[in-house]
């Protein structure tokens, strides 16, 4: 049995966890990390697979990231932009394939004219829940008492414009669908990214990568802590009371702290015994937190062949199974890398059949974007986040319908001396990697705050 004594003990080596330790450090104290997973990064993941150099997981910064921006600038690291020159395609509910410009999908001009009216009626909405406390808002619990779905059929009797807009927060963000989240938890993802302007324009949340890749945000604080960050020690139990915490984790690791940072995404705290229980409410609270699910499907080709045909690799469809794909194209590279995404229901659909007719089903999906050359890549890899023990979905965690209402105010708050940091806990940046950071700071503070008042 190794026993550790720390100032902060922090579970999970995320961008959050890391984030918080590495601000806890600089502040004076002392930290252990505890990270389940035999890797730091959680949900960022630059995988080797093949021979290629893949993002498994989180991958894109958009310009409201600041935080992320700004500490990926302080690790000194690069982004670039994702190649976006050419048409973009859509493919439609008919089977027609169309290829167009600019942001938004092709529609007649009335049709065009009622998306931009819900869109700028979300803006205008969002920019009043705002992105750090939408349970505040004098329309909150109604807002938080209709599905997002039932809400845009009250605002317009236009089917084609209320399914677009839906699938920028339903299929893109939350990766639920639109009836089973409230419009105050869609308007809070808009106002955390910005605007519902925002969600709707590719070139501003798929904005800039991480040159060499996401996870080294990660790798790179994990660096700096060196042997204060503890892989394959998945944290089993943490026994707790006003004098301090003790934390138990497989390897026969025992850390006792003054202070635990839970920096693990909310449907996974159950998975801890808790010695005493958490607070009632807390359990009940958690249960109303859950994850979406997206499938990501990668193809790397020998060339980026669209670009030739002058296609930039942007494609939509609210109904094919690969409703969004883009051109990802590693820095530098000489090949050629597209990503699509499989969402919520359309991702059970898609893990309801075999490998290789998942294979073909997304494939097939790919050729309908881009063409025949489309069909045969020399690798294609599924990130499969729904069975990772260490996450369980993907992006992130979202409030069910009224959740927001009933369990927002007090859902960030300490319990004694335990915190919480997690993107899906987030404001500004909720559910992205920037948010998980601003959670890191922000915990560390509280905890530093606290400290000097002792
Ligand atoms: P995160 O889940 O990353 O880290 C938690 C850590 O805790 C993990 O390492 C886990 O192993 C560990 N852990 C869990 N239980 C434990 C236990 N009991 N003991 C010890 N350790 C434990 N974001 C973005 O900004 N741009 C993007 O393009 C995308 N795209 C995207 C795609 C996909 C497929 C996914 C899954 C996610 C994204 N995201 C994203 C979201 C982004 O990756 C996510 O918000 C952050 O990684 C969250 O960071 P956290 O540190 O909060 O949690």
């Amino acid at each position: 049995m190794a026993v550790i004594s720390r100032d902060v003990v922090i579970v999970g080596a995320g961008p959050s966890g890391l984030t918080a330790a590495t601000e806890l450090r600089k502040s004076g104290l002392t930290v252990a990390v505890l990270e389940a997973r035999d890797r730091v990064g959680g949900r960022t993941w630059t995988g080797d697979i093949d021979n290629a150099m893949i993002e498994i997981g989180g991958q894109w910064l958009s310009p409201h990231h600041t935080a992320a921006l700004a500490l990926v600038r302080e690790l000194g690291l690069e982004t670039f932009s994702r190649y976006r020159d050419g048409e973009s395609v859509y493919l439609a509910a008919d089977g027609t394939r169309q290829q167009f410009v600019g942001e938004g999908f092709p529609a007649p001009a009335e049709t065009a004219a009622e998306i931009n009216r819900l869109i700028a009626l979300l803006d205008d909405l969002a920019a009043e829940v705002g992105a750090e406390a939408p349970w505040a808002h004098p329309r909150a619990a109604e807002l938080d008492s209709v599905p997002f779905s039932i809400w845009l059929e009250r605002q317009s009797d236009n089917e084609y414009a209320r399914e677009t807009v839906s699938f920028f927060v339903a299929g893109a963000m939350l990766t639920k669908p639109a009836h089973t989240f409230s419009a105050l938890q869609a308007l809070h993802m808009a106002a955390a990214q910005g605007s519902y302007t925002a969600l709707a324009t590719d070139t501003f949340m798929l904005d800039k990568r991480v040159i060499g890749g996401m996870q080294q945000v990660s790798q790179r604080l994990a660096a700096s802590l060196g042997a204060d960050v503890h892989l394959g020690a998945p944290v089993r139990r943490v026994q707790w009371s006003d004098a301090g915490v003790t934390v138990f984790a497989d390897g026969d690791l025992e850390v006792r702290a003054d202070r635990v940072v839970l920096a693990v995404p909310p449907n996974l705290y159950s998975a801890i015994s808790f010695d005493p229980p958490l607070p009632r409410r807390r359990h009940q609270m958690y249960q109303h937190m859950s994850f979406g699910f997206v499938v990501k499907v990668h193809a790397v080709y020998d060339t980026p062949f669209w670009r030739e045909k002058g296609l930039s690799g942007t494609g939509f469809s609210d109904t094919d199974i690969v409703s969004e794909v883009y051109d990802n194209t590693n820095h530098g590279a000489d090949n050629g890398a597209m990503v699509g995404f499989i969402a919520h229901e359309q991702a059970d659909a898609y893990f309801a059949m075999g490998p290789a007719e998942r294979k073909r089903a997304a494939l097939d999906c790919l050729v309908r974007y881009l063409g025949p050359e489309a069909a045969d890549p020399v690798v294609f890899y599924e990130s499969d986040w729904g069975s990772e023990e260490w996450t369980r979905g993907a992006y992130g965690v979202s409030f069910d319908l009224g959740g927001m209402t009933r369990y927002g105010h007090d859902h960030r708050d300490p319990i004694g001396p335990m915190h919480f940091a997690c993107s899906d806990l987030a404001g500004h940046g909720f559910q992205h990697v920037d948010g998980a950071i601003r959670m890191g700071q922000a915990v560390a503070a509280a905890i530093v705050a606290q400290r000097s008042l002792v």
